[in-house]
């Protein structure tokens, strides 16, 4: 199995434990570490909405906490007709980690249906001070 495959795998398995009741939307997410290892997150929501968190976050969270340090590869899975590509917040999170080269993906229970690179997401980002 491809590493995007295992990431595809990964992320749908973890979007089952989302906590979502808001939105009703489950979004996993997955990372490939350049230095092989996997991680995951989902979605926590909050009946206080905006301190919810993204898949994206859990993810990363969880990468660092396992002490990976460069984002590979990441994918991010919702099942619906409309993949999901993260929100503008991720983005953010995601370039703090990863080259603008690296490659994002989002995918249903269809597959992958849309690929991009964290450049093509955030152009010309915020990246020193
Ligand atoms: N969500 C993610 O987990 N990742 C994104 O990139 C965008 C949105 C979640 C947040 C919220 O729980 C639900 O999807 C609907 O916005």
């Amino acid at each position: 199995m491809s590493n995007t495959q295992k990431l595809l795998t990964l992320a749908a398995e973890t979007s089952k434990n989302a906590h979502c009741p808001y939105s009703g939307r489950a979004v996993g997410a997955a990372v490939l570490a350049t230095d092989g290892k996997f991680y995951a997150g989902c979605n926590v929501e909050n009946v206080s909405f905006p301190i919810g968190t993204c898949a994206e976050s859990g993810a990363i969270a969880a990468m660092v906490a396992g002490g990976s340090r460069k984002i590979a590869e990441i994918l991010v899975y919702t099942d619906g007709p409309k993949p999901l590509l993260p929100c503008g917040a991720c983005r953010q999170r995601i370039a703090e980690f990863a080259d603008p080269k690296v490659l994002i993906h989002a995918a249903n229970s269809d597959g992958i249906r849309q690929t991009y690179t964290l450049d093509e997401l955030l152009p010309h980002c915020f990246s020193e001070f």
